[in-house]
Formats: structure tokens, C-alpha cells, sequence
């Protein structure tokens, strides 16, 4: 029978133990880890969220009556116990953090009992991970995923203070919000006072800390809940956090230098990692030719190759007719892969074909000096040495080739570098690689669209020199943006926001919002802004992300608390979920026939 507190008081967790209290009487609670009867001595596993702690019952000790209640706890009971703290001596277990001390008990509260656990709850968990989230509340019982949620709650303690001490104010953004076009998909929440009419949650508090920023509060930072309808992935979910920042009267130098600063003292406090300041930057146009990314990991090489002038001219239609349509031809060097077989080469082009290209072009270096390629006989000798040159090829190496669009070649480059890379172990996994990457461009072409779009958002301020440009060539234009980047993972990203209404409508026109639109949509921030906005920037950080990173962790769900799977459902609560036809008449709100089919 599970027994309540009465009077129980706990001195400390299991790991918070201290030499001063060997000898003492110490009462410790927590979960039963496992208990084993060997021969006249129960040893119990105590376990919380500190750690575990061998507690041992003797019946010479503790008495029959607990000494039996000792044997007959299974797995997950809670229990109090109260004994004697000693040293363990010659049998201390280093691998644990109370390894060096046991409690000697004299007695046994059961708590809790608890049913069989669907899965063990131990460290590095074999469990699906389906039934992990399906039982959250144990899956969260076990040490790792403690520590990282343990982690996750000092990085955010650490990042409060940095921010306080440097006089930003944490204030809040409402969660019902308008929905506005651009960016991700909304997630809406009808309105029961308003039938037909709609909130969106935020996909990030920005036009509020825009706001804020012309009401005068100079420096505001939140950590903020944000929404986005998105297709998901490992570093995806449709509800994450943000670290959202907004400053005044300030450029992009001060922004990344107090975001260097903030990092520099989060990563220490966080894991005692020394980040070394200044973090390197790197354009955007830069990134995209050597890395094929907008979020390079610099933790190695074998960059991109542009040889569109070398094969100017070639007999090969592919490459020539790239190059006539304004695109271009790259090349991966991948070292020492001569010999790759052929059915992994097939699997290369189809996964470039997959990104979007027409086809991947090889050619490997043979030991002899001889090529096997897919294209060589479109090529004479010298055409092809002075392609090999270019590449830097040897003896031995696989070049692959792309030619198309910059932003195919760029995309399928950048992605099969990533994958060969890591399978030829280039990647150094205690590296953590810090990079801002700037000057992005402020629009981006759309087909589906049929329009230019913003690469960030519709406030970011473009580069006074390139402004000239918005009419007569929009793509050339960059943008006072910036992103950080970590071992390959954006990180989080910001800009420089517009702060002259002119400026502002002519973007909201580029995108094309009519002037009318425009204020249906923006009306609150385009009138604001005729009032006395300063200039300010900002950026926000993926919260789950740092964390993951910082962790190890492969996927955003080991680091978040109750994390949503691939279909944006959550397992434990089963929701999304039908709701009272009541609810909905109150709403106005008929389901189709369709979606209740599906
Ligand atoms: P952005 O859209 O780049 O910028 O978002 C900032 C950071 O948020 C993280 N992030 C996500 N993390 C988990 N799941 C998601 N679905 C998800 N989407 C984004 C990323 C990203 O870098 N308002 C601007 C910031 C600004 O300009 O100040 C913004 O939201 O780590
Ligand atoms: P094809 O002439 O279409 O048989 O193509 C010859 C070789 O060029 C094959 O290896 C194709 O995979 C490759 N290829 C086709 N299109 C492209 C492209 N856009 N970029 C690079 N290689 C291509």
C-alpha cells in the first residue's frame, strides 16, 4: 500500500550527498532502479534525477519488516528510505556519480507503487521511439534525456542572464495573432466571437519586437513558443522555441558582436566549450560556391569546383547547354573513390535526379592514368586533362559534375558533398564549427510563385548599395542579413530590419502586395513606422536546435519535453483530435465530407 509523506522530510538527491554526511542519518526518495536479494542482503538502485544510490538492507539492521518490504519493491516504485550514509571503500563504482558512498537502511516507505514499465528505463534506450513518445512521462524518467532537458534548462538560465546583465528586457508577444502571408504556414485558431474570422499562432514574435523597438524599449529579448505548419524533420518540429532578440540604433556589427559574446558565455556555462571569438564570417555568395550551402559545415573540405570556364566550348551538350541558359558547371573532387562501384554511382545520380537535376556526370581517375567516365568521349585529351587540372584530380579520385541552374548544381553538390563526406569519415564529430554567413539576398525567384519572394522576411533591410538594383535586377540585390550557423545546422538568423517607411513599401511592392494589400495586411506596422521608428536589428536562435547541438543529440525531439512525430500528432495525448460538434457549431464550423474522410 503506497503511504503519503507524514512527516518524511528528504535531506537531499540522491548525487547531492557530501563527505560531511558519511555517518549520518540520511533519508533519500526516488524510484526503485532495480533490487536484488543476494543471500540475506537486498541491494535497492535509488534513482532521481541526480543520479542513483546503492542502498543496502540488512535485516540485522534494518529489521524483517523493512528488510522484506525491501525485497518485495520492483522497478519504478517510489520509495523513502532512511539510513546511514558510508563510504564504500574498495568497492566504490566509478562510473557512478555516488559511487563512492552506499546507505546502510533501517527503514522503507513505499510511496508509490508502480504497474511493469512497457520499456526499461535505462540509458540509450533500444525502445521505438513511437513507443517511447507514446509513454513520454517514463521515456523522460531515463538519465539521458534527464540530462538534456536538464541542459536545456541551464542554457536558458545562462542565455537570461546574459541578456539581462546587457540590458535587454524580457517581454512577451501574444500567442493569438494575425495571420500574415510570406513565410511558413500558419497554424489558425478560429474565433468563436468573430464566426469566419481567424487567429494564426506566431511563426515568431517579429513584427511585435519591431514594434517594441518604436515604442522605445530599446534591447527586448524572449524566449519565445513558435508555430509553423511545416513538413517535418529531424531538426523540425511545427511548435519550437526561439531566443528572439530585437536591439535599437544598432548595425549588423553590434548585433554579432553581442550574439559572439552571449554564445562565447552560454557554450562554456553550458558544456565548459571554449568558443574563439571572432566566429569566422563568410558570404552568403561565398558559402554557396565553396560549400554549396547557405549553411556550410566547415568542419571539412572537399569544396566545390566551379569549371564552367574550362569546359566553355566542350562537345558535351549537357555542360555547354547549362552554360547557355546562365547556369553553370561544378565539380566534386571525391578523394581516392576511383574505384566507387558502379550501382553506388547510379545511386548518386538518382539522388541528385532526386534534387531536382537531369543527371550527375562522372569521371575517375584511374590508377593507370586512364578515366572511366560518363561523358569523356564528348571530350579530347587535352579538354579532358585541363578538367582533371581544374578539379585538382589525381590517381585514384572520383570527380562528379554537375551542370544546371546555380541553385540545382549549388543544392545537389552541396548535398552529395555532405553524404560523402561523412561516409569517408571527414567529418570531425568534437568539433563544434561556428560561422556566420552574411549578405544574403533579399529576394529570392520562385517558380511555382512566379515571383520574387523574401529570403528572410519582408522587413529586412536591404544594402545601401545595392538598392539601386530593386527595379532594374531585384535578385542582385543583398540584404543586411545574417545567419549562424553550427557544424552545418542554421542556427538561428536575422537582419538588419527596414526602418524608412518608403523603403518598406517599395519591398511590400517587389513582392507583390498592392499598396491596398499591403496595408490590410501590414497596416499596424507601416503606420507605426510614420511615427518614429529607430533603426534596429535582431536575430532569434532555434533554442531546440542549440541544444541539440550541444548535446549530441541527432534529432530536436531528445531535447524537447513532449515533442510532436512526422505527422505533427502527438502520441501520449493523441492529438490532434475530433473535437465536441458543439465546439464547432459555437465556432461556425462545418468539417467537409472530404476531411472526415480522411
Ligand atoms: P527564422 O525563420 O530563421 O527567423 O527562425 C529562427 C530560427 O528558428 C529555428 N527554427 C526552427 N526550429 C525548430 N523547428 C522549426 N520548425 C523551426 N523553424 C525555425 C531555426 C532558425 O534559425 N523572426 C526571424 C528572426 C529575426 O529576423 O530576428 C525568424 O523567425 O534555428
Ligand atoms: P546523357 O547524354 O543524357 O546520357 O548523359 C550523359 C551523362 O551526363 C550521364 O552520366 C548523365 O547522368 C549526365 N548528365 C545528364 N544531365 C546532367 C546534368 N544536368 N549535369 C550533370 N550531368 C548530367
Amino acid at each position: 500500500m503506497a503511504e503519503s509523506m507524514m512527516g518524511l522530510k528528504r535531506s537531499c538527491r540522491c548525487a547531492e550527498v557530501t563527505p560531511e554526511m558519511v555517518g549520518q542519518s540520511v533519508t533519500l526518495m526516488g524510484w526503485v532502479q532495480k533490487n536484488r536479494n543476494k543471500g540475506g542482503i537486498v541491494f535497492v538502485d535509488l534513482r532521481d534525477r541526480s543520479g542513483i544510490m546503492q542502498v543496502i538492507f540488512e535485516e540485522a539492521e534494518c529489521g524483517t519488516e523493512a528488510f522484506e518490504a525491501a525485497g518485495a519493491v520492483r522497478s519504478e516504485f517510489v520509495i523513502a528510505v532512511e539510513g546511514t550514509l558510508v563510504n564504500r571503500g574498495g568497492a566504490a563504482n566509478e562510473n557512478l556519480k555516488t559511487g563512492a558512498y552506499e546507505l546502510r537502511a533501517k527503514s522503507i516507505r513505499v510511496l508509490a507503487e508502480s504497474e511493469t514499465p512497457p520499456f526499461p528505463i535505462e540509458e540509450n534506450s533500444k525502445t521505438k521511439e513511437d513507443l517511447r513518445l507514446k509513454y513520454r512521462y517514463l521515456d523522460l524518467r531515463r538519465p539521458d534525456i534527464q540530462r538534456n532537458l536538464i541542459l536545456r534548462s541551464k542554457i536558458t538560465a545562462s542565455i537570461r542572464s546574459f541578456l539581462t546583465e546587457e540590458g535587454f528586457l524580457e517581454m512577451e508577444t501574444p500567442i493569438l495573432c494575425k495571420s500574415t502571408p510570406e513565410g511558413a504556414r500558419d497554424y489558425l485558431v478560429p474565433s468563436r466571437v468573430h464566426p469566419g474570422e481567424f487567429y494564426a499562432l506566431p511563426q515568431s514574435p517579429q513584427l511585435f519586437k519591431q514594434l517594441l523597438m518604436c515604442s522605445g524599449y530599446d534591447r527586448y529579448f524572449q524566449i519565445a513558443k513558435c508555430f509553423r505548419d511545416e513538413d517535418l524533420r529531424a531538426d523540425r518540429q511545427p511548435e519550437f522555441t526561439q531566443v528572439d532578440m530585437e536591439l535599437s540604433f544598432v548595425d549588423v556589427d553590434d548585433v554579432i558582436d553581442v550574439n559572439e559574446r552571449l554564445l562565447k558565455k552560454v557554450c562554456k556555462d553550458a558544456i565548459g566549450l571554449e568558443v574563439q571569438t571572432p566566429i569566422q564570417r563568410m558570404t552568403w555568395i561565398e558559402a554557396m560556391n565553396r560549400y554549396g550551402s547557405d549553411k556550410p559545415d566547415t568542419r571539412f573540405g572537399m569544396e566545390l569546383t566551379d569549371v564552367s570556364k574550362v569546359v566553355e566550348g566542350c562537345g558535351f551538350g549537357v555542360f555547354t547547354g547549362a552554360l547557355e541558359n546562365g547556369g553553370s558547371v561544378r565539380g566534386l573532387n571525391v578523394k581516392g573513390q576511383a574505384g566507387m562501384p558502379r550501382k553506388k554511382i547510379d545511386a548518386l545520380v538518382e539522388e541528385a535526379k532526386g534534387l531536382g537535376a537531369k543527371g550527375l556526370a562522372y569521371l575517375a581517375v584511374n590508377e593507370d592514368g586512364t578515366y572511366k567516365s560518363s561523358f569523356a568521349k564528348f571530350f579530347d585529351e587535352a579538354g579532358l586533362a585541363a578538367l582533371v587540372e581544374a578539379m585538382g584530380g589525381e590517381k585514384g579520385d572520383l570527380l562528379l559534375f554537375a551542370a544546371d541552374k546555380n541553385k540545382v548544381v549549388w543544392d545537389v553538390l552541396g548535398t552529395l558533398r555532405l553524404k560523402l563526406g561523412r561516409e569517408a569519415g571527414l567529418i570531425d564529430d568534437s568539433k563544434f564549427n561556428f560561422l556566420w554567413v552574411t549578405e544574403f539576398p533579399l529576394l529570392e525567384w520562385s517558380d511555382t510563385e512566379n515571383r520574387f519572394m523574401a529570403m528572410h522576411h519582408p522587413f529586412t533591410m536591404p544594402m545601401d548599395e545595392d538598392w539601386q538594383y530593386i527595379d532594374s535586377d531585384p535578385g542582385r540585390v543583398r540584404a543586411k542579413a545574417y545567419d549562424i550557423v553550427l557544424n552545418g545546422t542554421e542556427l538561428g538568423g536575422g537582419s538588419v530590419r527596414i526602418h524608412q517607411d518608403d523603403i518598406q513599401e517599395k519591398m511590400l511592392e517587389v513582392l507583390g502586395f498592392s499598396k491596398e494589400n499591403a496595408f490590410e495586411q501590414f497596416g499596424f506596422l507601416l503606420t507605426a513606422f510614420k511615427y518614429g521608428v529607430p533603426p534596429h536589428a535582431g536575430l532569434a536562435y532555434g533554442l531546440d536546435r542549440l541544444v541539440m547541438l550541444l548535446v549530441g543529440a541527432d534529432s530536436i525531439r531528445e531535447v524537447m519535453a513532449f515533442p510532436k512525430v512526422k505527422d505533427a500528432s502527438c502520441l501520449m495525448t493523441e492529438c490532434p483530435s475530433v473535437v465536441d460538434p458543439k465546439q464547432l457549431t459555437e465556432l461556425g464550423i462545418e468539417v467537409s465530407e472530404t476531411a472526415e474522410e480522411e
